[in-house]
């Protein structure tokens, strides 16, 4: 019997993956790169920060000391950071919140296993916070998926097993993750059908047997 969920953040419980890319496009403007586009934001997707820059400056002709990476990484999030502000309730996604409430009323535990540093502060922005009993997030790991580390955090800051946990993902780096930590998953998100997760639904609001996955 599954006792806990644990929920990738952006494309399972809010879409940020635009702002990201409006973020490092201007990063990558200010840097003379003009090649960095929507493909290789794709990579970018899951992946820490770091990592993330890395992808950016792959198109650039220059070499950049870790200090310099440092200051990019710190610049860019300064611009996702002033476009987050326009967050709200109206972004979570389909199915979202309902799913969180349906869970609580069973009695099932409830985390965030996210890459991203921001975690806390977009959860408190879509008004999710309340309905989540941990987060795990990129303040808490040193390893990005398909590394399980995000969700083993998660598992243990909710006092459960990892067998008794199922992973709600949109990227198949997480269901990688959630196989490697020993979880079942949910595929959700646009290559839901593709993931190769234990369960697949195009978004959360088509759940609609949940005593199914859970049991
Ligand atoms: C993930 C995103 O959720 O968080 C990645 O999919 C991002 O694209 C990562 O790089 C880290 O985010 P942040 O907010 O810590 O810079
Ligand atoms: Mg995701």
């Amino acid at each position: 019997m599954i006792q806990g969920v644990i929920f990738d953040l952006d494309g399972v419980l809010v879409s940020t993956d635009e702002l990201h890319y409006q973020a490092w496009k201007k990063l990558a403007g200010e840097l003379g790169i003009t090649g960095f586009n929507r493909e290789d934001n794709k990579r970018q997707r899951g992946v820490s920060r770091m990592a993330s820059l890395e992808i950016v400056l792959e198109k650039s002709g220059k070499t950049y000391t870790d200090e310099e990476k440092a200051e990019l990484a710190d610049r860019k999030n300064e611009y996702y950071k002033a476009m987050l502000s326009g967050l709200s309730e109206k972004d979570v996604l389909p199915g979202a919140k309902e799913t969180l409430e349906i869970l609580r009323g069973k009695g099932v535990l409830t985390a965030v296993g996210s890459a991203s540093k921001n975690a806390p502060l977009i959860l408190e922005k879509i008004g999710l916070l309340p309905l989540l009993d941990k987060i795990s997030c990129g303040l808490d790991v040193t390893k990005s998926k398909p590394d399980p580390e995000v969700f083993l955090v998660a598992a243990k800051k909710l006092g459960l097993n990892p067998s008794v946990c199922l992973v709600v993902e949109d990227a198949a780096a997480g269901i990688q993750a959630a196989a490697a930590g020993g979880m079942k998953s949910l595929a959700v998100g646009p290559l839901y059908e593709t993931l190769g997760g234990t369960y697949q639904a195009r978004d959360l609001s088509y759940v609609k047997d949940w005593e199914e996955i859970l049991k």
